[in-house]
């Protein structure tokens, strides 16, 4: 299970930072539930914050019914006022408040328009049930009118000691085996992008996987290291020698200063690439020859020991597939599921998306009956959300 799901807020104390920001909010929902009404919320900031947990969070704690709309329906002028106008309709059926989310309505802004921004200007003029709106940056001029009829919170990025409070506290209840060195260096990385932060704390446990001396101090030893010797203890032990690649890569620049000194470093590693390119999988005896060209290549490259304080990244590499791990994990399932109907593989399946994604205009009951696709793979597929799924 994700990090980001397992760990998602449940209460709003439990959201991290912007605590003046999160009470606003709480007064607001508080205010609508005393049968009082007041302007939609329009809570923007950089990605990652917990604009989207919040209401999520509000759900729960004042057990609310959520009507999320996205922002390719907000282009359709007849379906927001169909949508917003049930709304209206001040409570559900089960007599809970309802709350209409617009996620990331700042996308629309940048797009051809068909009246459905102007139907939601209309509508958020004077609100018949509590509205939030989510946005990242709000000062598109296209923006203006929807951002003019709403109360603005701006939610800053994270402060770094909070997100290494709560990434210890998961690595703890994990059972990682991190040293305060790197989890600092996660919150570092994550600038102050929480969903970022526990995707790279669950993605790089390669980092945690690997006791003793963890990735971040390797890394320093073998750039350091100015003997063969020193370069060759720097990684004993239980490693994970393509993941020492990545991080080479990715900090010879950041270590080594002068161009000589990058370009052999940069030289021994690709020899090394290419080296296990022929071995790969075959010859893990010759492994040690390839950990001489990279590890030792790379350490022996500089002409003197560099004295100064380094600090190391992330592998971009790893940071992308921790970025994308939710996209990718969807699309291996879903590709799982067509290819057994298609009898192909899980990669080559997903040119069939298309059609399915036409066939889910019409045939909504027909995919999931057929693929077995769960609610969520399904609204992936069609490019929309789960609610607005089970509404049409
Ligand atoms: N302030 C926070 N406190 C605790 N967890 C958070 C916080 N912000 C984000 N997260 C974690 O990151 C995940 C994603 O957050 P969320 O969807 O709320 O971000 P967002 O601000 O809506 O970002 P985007 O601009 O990309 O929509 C959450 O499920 C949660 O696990
Ligand atoms: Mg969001």
């Amino acid at each position: 299970m994700l990090y980001t799901t397992k760990y998602a807020p449940k209460k709003l104390d439990e959201i991290v930072g912007n605590n003046d920001k999160v009470e606003q909010v709480k007064q607001w929902i508080l205010k609508w539930l005393s049968g009082k009404k007041s302007k939609a919320l329009l809570i923007w900031g950089p990605p990652g914050t917990g604009k989207t947990s919040i209401v999520y969070v509000l759900k729960q704690q004042f057990d609310l019914d959520i009507l999320e709309m996205n922002a390719s329906e907000l282009r359709n002028k007849a379906r927001v006022e169909r949508i917003l106008g049930a709304s209206s309709l001040a409570g559900s059926l089960f007599g809970r408040q309802r709350l209409v989310l617009i996620d990331d309505a700042d996308v629309l802004a940048g797009r051809k328009d068909s009246g459905g921004s102007t139907a939601i200007t209309k509508f958020l003029k004077d609100p018949s049930c509590p509205v939030i709106v989510t946005a990242t940056n709000i000062w598109d001029k296209k923006f203006a009118s929807i951002r003019n009829e709403c109360e603005k919170i701006e939610m800053k990025r994270v402060n770094k000691a909070s997100i290494r409070k709560i990434l210890k506290d998961i690595a703890k209840a994990e059972q990682l085996d991190l040293s305060d060195d790197t989890i600092q260096q996660i919150a570092d990385n994550a600038n102050g992008d929480m969903r970022a932060a526990l995707n790279d704390l669950q993605t790089l446990s390669p980092s945690a996987r690997m006791h003793e001396k963890d990735i971040f101090q390797m890394i320093r030893n073998i750039l350091k290291a100015t003997s063969y010797q020193t370069a060759r203890e720097a990684i004993e032990g239980d490693i994970d020698y393509d993941s020492i690649k990545l991080w080479l890569d990715e900090n010879i620049p950041n270590e080594y200063q002068t161009s000589e000194d990058i370009a052999a470093a940069y030289d021994a590693l690709s020899k090394a690439d290419v080296f296990d390119g022929r071995i790969r999988k075959t010859h893990w005896k010759l492994l040690k020859y390839s950990i001489d060209l990279s590890v030792v290549g790379v350490a022996l490259a500089k002409k003197g020991v560099y004295r100064h304080f380094t600090k190391y990244n992330f592998p971009t590499y790893l940071r992308e597939m921790s970025r994308t791990v939710e996209r990718r994990a969807m699309l291996k399932s879903i590709g799982l599921k067509i290819g057994s109907k298609v009898h192909t593989n899980a990669k080559y399946s997903l040119i069939y998306l298309p059609i399915i994604k036409d066939l889910g205009k019409t045939q909504v009951s027909e995919l999931i009956d057929f693929y077995k696709f769960t609610e969520e793979e399904l609204a992936f597929i069609l490019g929309t959300s789960v609610n607005k799924l089970k509404k049409d």
